[in-house]
């Protein structure tokens, strides 16, 4: 195989990128991703790729919960705030503005909208941890507001 056919051909995988909270020991905790899908509609299921080994993942695989928050077109700031570890003060976790939502992951008060999930399966898929998680709240703070998408960031997750 050609490593570079395969990272272009993998790099055509179009993806959101969302702020995924966690809840453990050290309090609450959020990280930036991109590995996300709906699964299934009934029952309601996303499924999460989470960096083996991350604190985060750790969280999720400990407390078996997980939220996303969906952020707004042009927030990529706000996503680039969680791709390193970030601090709770104030009620804010890297500076934003957060409440813990019904699985006391932190819900983000200037995401478009929200799920929270409990896991219900966990694979190891390699250098990353897939959690398929049930959607089990959901919220809109913002109607009609479109999603940040990875390709307008510039950012890259795969290949
Ligand atoms: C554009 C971008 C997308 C990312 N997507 C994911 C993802 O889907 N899953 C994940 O576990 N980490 C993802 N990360 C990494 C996390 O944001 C975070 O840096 C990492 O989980 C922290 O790991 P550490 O504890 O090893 O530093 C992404 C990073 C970037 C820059």
């Amino acid at each position: 195989m050609d490593p570079k056919a395969r990272k272009t051909a993998l790099r055509g995988i179009v993806y959101g990128l969302y702020v995924v909270g966690t809840t453990g020991e050290q309090g609450p905790n959020a990280f930036a991703a991109n590995w996300l899908t709906q699964v299934s509609f009934e029952p309601p299921r996303v499924a999460l790729a989470a960096k083996k080994g991350s604190r985060a993942e750790g969280e999720i695989a400990a407390s078996g919960v997980f939220s996303v928050n969906f952020l707004p077109t042009g927030a990529k700031e706000f996503a680039q705030t969680f791709f390193g570890p970030v601090h709770e003060e104030e009620g804010k976790l890297g500076g934003y503005p957060f409440r813990l939502g019904v699985t006391g992951c932190p819900i983000f008060e200037d995401a478009v909208s929200y799920i929270e999930c409990r896991v219900v399966e966990r694979l190891d898929v390699g250098d990353h941890v897939l959690y398929v998680g049930e959607v089990v709240d959901a919220g809109v703070h913002r109607e009609g507001v479109e999603t940040l998408t990875l390709r307008e960031t510039g950012f890259y997750y795969g290949g």
